[in-house]
């Protein structure tokens, strides 16, 4: 298989960008931006995401009870580039609060889903997590969108 060609062809299917959130086992916040959210299950309320296994905070995810999908706005797309970079202490100079579960959320997201990890699967070189969806809010405005490999936004 092609993979940059098959990268590209799923390219081609426009996302909204989160930044999902959870602390690790020492503590510290962890924030991964991802577009692999999607909604599952109405009744009992599901979503999921997809970690890759390089991924430096896995382990922070997989041993996770609970976590956060940050629905990022148009005007994120710092904070969109920020999560998708490998550091240490990502949110060392993010402003965020911390919910009842020690789990970061951004401030001015547009929609924040608060999870209770559900499911993990293995599959191929990722994981999904499937959470279960405790706690939720929406505000409105527009949403940072990812497509063909680049940020853009509603025309
Ligand atoms: C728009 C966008 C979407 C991304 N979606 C995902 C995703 O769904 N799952 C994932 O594991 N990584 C995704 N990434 C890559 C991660 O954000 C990035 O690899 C990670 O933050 C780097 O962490 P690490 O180097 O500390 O492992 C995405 C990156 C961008 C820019």
């Amino acid at each position: 298989m092609d993979t940059v060609g098959f990268r590209q062809c799923l390219g081609m299917f426009a996302t909204g960008v989160t930044v999902v959130t959870c602390t690790d086992e020492a503590g510290q916040a962890c924030g991964v931006t991802a577009n692999s959210f999607s909604s599952v299950s109405l009744e009992p309320p599901l979503v999921l995401w997809n970690i890759a296994k390089v991924t430096r905070s896995l382990s922070a995810y997989l041993g996770a009870e609970h976590f956060a999908i940050n629905v990022l706005s148009a005007e994120q797309k710092d904070i969109s580039k920020h999560f998708a970079k490998s550091e240490t202490n990502i949110f060392a100079d993010v402003e965020h609060r911390v919910n009842d579960d020690k789990v970061p959320l951004i401030p001015n997201a547009l929609a924040h889903l608060e999870c209770r990890t559900d499911q993990v699967h293995d599959c191929g070189d990722h994981h999904i997590i499937v959470g279960e969806v405790i706690s939720y809010r929406k505000t409105d405005g527009a949403p940072l969108l990812f497509f063909g490999g680049g940020y853009q936004n509603i025309a």
